[in-house]
């Protein structure tokens, strides 16, 4: 059999000139559920987990998955059978975790605006650790904590003012960025909130950003953290764990992101030579442990050519993939049955959406006619999560593979689902 896996996606692959995911071919899948499709390899995430595990090996390092890169049952499942913690920003995450079979005592949560009613849920579950962003969080957290006769566990999330080199949208650890606590002030901030009755330090948190590849951004945030540690524990304010974040890019398109167990062994060099290599350490990774595990299966519907344009109209847009729209995201566009020695075209393939925005990639030269089907690859991120109902589309259904069974973990949405909590005047 003539197999030819795609790079950046080890478990997609052609056979046979059909695309399979795992075991399973997916134009029956289409056939059989409809389009837009998004369709996950388990043995992927699992890959990408595994990396990070071998570059923990004889440490004591902890994985909480930053779930909002993609937050579906099915796919949080996997990671809290895999033994994950969770990173979270909301409430909500939050009883996802517990829905999908997660542990509260794993769970960080994230965010420079959580409310008093997410305090109050996440303490009444005992979670882990809060990840603190400002002064006037500490003050609410400390309140709320001593109203249920608690304290809350912290981390501060300092920002280290690095330059994680990716797109404006998705940095966050530079002065300008509404994350964190500046370096400059987080020493006095951790010697104010150890002052409080109702908080716990428990470690130290930072974030620079998010499709970082390249080593060097990370080797700085470490250092920048240590320093703070030094004179933090110097203080006299013990640090019991240490966040690194998450931030670790794919291959979406010839991208060449270290390897996560090439990054974590260079990072545990820095952090052995400063005699910190045995330290309680934990990371938050999203995007590198499900980007390049699932894909968006679309349909073209029609065939526009135009004097200086030809467009490939197809049923997925920017409601199911909204990262080319948001952030001039490329994403590789590949036919679901290879078509021999056929003649390309250029196009620019667009969503039915009423907005220019909604493309999904341009200039791809595809071989395609109407009923044809499409691969959007790199989709296991920050697709489905930052789905919307915009033009009143219906939520994609997901399945997720595992060797040859398919699993269906979301069903399509239906129009009833979506008007369901609206009311007439
Ligand atoms: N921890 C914190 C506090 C974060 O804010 C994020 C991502 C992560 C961890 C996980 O980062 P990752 O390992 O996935 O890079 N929607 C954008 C990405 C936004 C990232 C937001 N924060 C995109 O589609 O590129």
């Amino acid at each position: 059999m003539t197999t030819h896996t795609l790079p950046g996606a080890p478990f997609v692959a052609y056979k046979h000139n059909e695309l399979f995911i795992e075991g399973v071919g997916l134009s029956s899948l289409a056939q059989q559920h409809g389009t837009p499709l998004f369709v996950y390899s388990k043995a992927s995430m699992l890959d990408a987990l595994g990396a990070y595990q071998r570059g923990f090996l004889g440490r004591h390092a902890h994985i909480h998955y930053a779930m909002k890169a993609n937050s579906s049952l099915g796919v949080l499942q996997v990671f809290a059978q895999a033994g994950c913690g969770f990173d979270i920003v909301s409430g909500g995450e939050l009883a996802r975790v517990l829905a999908a079979g997660g542990q509260a005592s794993k769970v960080i949560f994230s965010g420079v605006g959580k409310t008093r009613t997410e305090m109050t849920y996440a303490l009444q579950q005992y979670i882990l650790c809060f990840n603190v962003e400002s002064e006037a969080e500490i003050d609410v957290l400390n309140e709320v904590a001593a109203s249920l006769g608690q304290r809350a566990p912290i981390s501060v999330r300092v920002n280290p003012n690095v330059d994680a080199k990716t797109h404006p949208y998705i940095s966050t650890g530079l002065k300008d960025n509404k994350f964190g606590i500046a370096h400059e002030r987080a020493l006095a901030v951790y010697q104010y909130a150890a002052s409080l009755s109702s908080l716990d330090i428990v470690g130290i948190d930072c974030h620079i950003g998010s499709q970082i590849t390249s080593i060097e951004p990370y080797l700085n945030s470490v250092d920048r953290v240590l320093d703070l540690v030094e004179s933090i524990e110097k203080a006299g304010i013990p640090i019991h764990h240490l966040d690194f974040g998450g931030g670790l890019g794919i291959n979406y398109n010839g991208d060449t992101p270290p390897a996560a167990d090439q990054l974590w062994s260079r990072l545990f060099e820095r952090l052995d030579a400063r005699g910190y290599g045995q330290r309680d350490i934990r990371i938050e990774p999203g995007r590198s442990l499900v980007g390049n595990a699932g894909i968006c299966i679309t349909e073209v519907l029609y065939l526009k050519p135009s004097d200086n344009k030809n467009f490939c109209i197809v049923d997925a847009a920017m409601n199911d993939l909204p990262r080319p729209a948001m952030y001039q995201a490329f994403h590789q566009i590949i036919p679901l049955q290879q078509k021999q020695s056929a003649s390309m075209t250029a196009y620019d393939v667009v969503g039915p959406i009423c907005e220019s925005g909604d493309w999904l990639g341009r200039d791809r030269d595809l071989s395609v006619q109407a009923g044809d089907h499409l691969a959007v690859l790199s989709a296991g991120a920050y697709c489905m999560a930052m789905s919307s109902n915009y033009n009143t589309r219906a939520r994609a259904a997901e399945i997720l593979i595992d060797g040859s069974q398919a699993h269906v973990i979301r069903s399509r949405e239906t129009i009833t689902e979506q008007i369901q909590s609206e009311h007439l005047i």
